[in-house]
């Protein structure tokens, strides 16, 4: 059976349990208030507060910065495809800059005058885990501009105030998605770290009530039913056409979409998500070290089985990205010539890879040229299946196998 990058985040079985317990811990209304506390104290920043998405955090941050309308917000143009709707509903004007073409790190220092002079706040893009050191884009763009760190992907438990410090700029976002390693469902945080900024965005962000429970309950029902679509004996029931990664991944945004106009914004966690929250932060230190272990896993692997000069420098560029500066990665990128064969041969391994616009979206299409990083992750980037709950004989089968292929197939970008 194929192994998909989502089905291991919440495994299939033993989920009805899981619920009966959240149920019983989610009377208690002071859960949300608990989460948030641990979360200040796992995350170390002086405030927590829990949203119902990383992009309903976004619009919050956003309307508290009371940014003049037209101002120009700076953000990669390699990243999660939502970002330049939410700008733009929020009356500001994305202004992309290229990426480096490892791991997508912003590149500030290509963008022009004009479009520096016009920027207000940077979106700092903390992608697959690989840190940004904020400090520095600070130093880049001045103190006028609010840096705000889209940590969506990042699982920065427990890793102490001094990364804190460097990842979360003026005041940070995580998602709570199903898909990512801190799920409570649909969910997300705003963090705000000590400092004059991140005290007048909390003084100015709403009190909101917590969601209703039974809103919650409608969220985690559509995911079951996702989750049953998927399942294989359901393939030949619905047709392939249903269960088409692209098709649910549609289905999904229309979701979402349909969430955010219908006011996300009025509510924040239910104490049912806040539940979730808190058991997946307790489990988040095991799990991002078994996650590291893979990780090391795969570049030791591909280490000793490149032969290029350049392959083995861009594994050495890889290593410095996914390892030193991502204390707890949650993927893994690999650029390779061909992501849609690297795809075809890992399913016949078992393991599903996303590639393309499910890694990533690409926004710099019309002028390619100006964002050559982004446009070569675009083109090239696989993200490979780091599945800590997957059998350790069976994973390592599949990266053994995997590597040996994958050595000769990496695409360094052009020098
Ligand atoms: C990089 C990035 N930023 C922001 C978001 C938005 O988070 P959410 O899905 O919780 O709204 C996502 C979601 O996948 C993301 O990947």
């Amino acid at each position: 059976m194929l192994i998909r990058p989502n089905e291991q985040v919440v495994p299939v079985r033993g989920r009805l349990g899981l619920y009966r317990r959240y149920l019983r811990q989610s009377l208690a209304p002071e859960t949300v208030a608990d989460f948030e506390r641990e979360a200040r104290q796992a995350f170390s920043v002086a405030h927590a507060v829990a949203t119902l998405s990383g992009t309903m955090a976004l619009t919050l941050i956003l309307e508290a910065l009371q940014l003049p309308r037209g101002a120009g917000v700076i953000l990669p143009a390699y990243t999660y495809f939502g970002l330049p709707g939410v700008l733009e509903r929020a009356g500001l004007v994305p202004i992309f800059a290229d990426v480096e073409p490892v791991a997508a790190r912003l590149q500030v220092d290509r963008l022009a005058a004009a479009e520096l002079a016009r920027a207000r706040a940077v979106l700092v893009p903390q992608l697959f885990g690989v840190l940004t050191d904020t400090s520095a884009i600070r130093r880049a763009l001045g103190d006028h501009v609010a840096v705000i760190a889209d940590c969506a992907h990042a699982s920065l438990v427990g890793v102490g105030p001094t990364v804190a410090s460097r990842a979360f700029g003026d005041v940070a976002f995580v998602s709570f998605d199903r898909v990512k390693l801190l799920d409570t469902m649909r969910g997300g945080m705003i963090l705000l770290p000590d400092g004059p900024r991140a005290e007048k965005i909390k003084s100015a962000l709403p009190a909101l009530p917590p969601q209703p429970v039974a809103r919650t309950l409608r969220t985690m029902l559509l995911y079951e039913v996702e989750a049953m679509i998927r399942h294989p004996y359901c393939y030949s029931l619905l047709g392939r056409l249903l269960a088409r990664p692209q098709t649910m991944d549609w289905i999904r945004r229309q979701y979402r979409r349909l969430n955010v106009r219908s006011k996300q914004g009025d509510y924040r966690l239910s104490p049912l998500q806040a539940a979730i929250g808190l058991t997946r932060l307790r489990e988040a230190p095991a799990r991002n070290a078994r996650r590291v272990s893979r990780v090391r896993l795969i570049l030791d692997q591909l280490a000793a089985k490149a032969t290029g000069t350049r392959e083995r420098q861009y594994l050495g560029e890889v290593e410095r990205a996914f390892v030193t500066a991502a204390p707890y990665p949650s993927s893994l990128v690999i650029n390779v010539r061909s992501p849609e064969v690297a795809r075809r041969f890992a399913q016949r391994l078992g393991f599903e890879l996303l590639i393309g616009s499910r890694v990533a979206e690409f926004f710099g299409g019309a002028e390619p040229h100006r964002f050559p990083g982004a446009a070569h992750l675009f083109a090239h980037a696989v993200k490979l299946p780091i599945l800590e709950n997957v059998n350790e004989d069976r994973y390592r089968r599949f990266v053994e196998k995997f590597t040996a292929w994958l050595a000769n197939e990496l695409a360094p970008f052009p020098t």
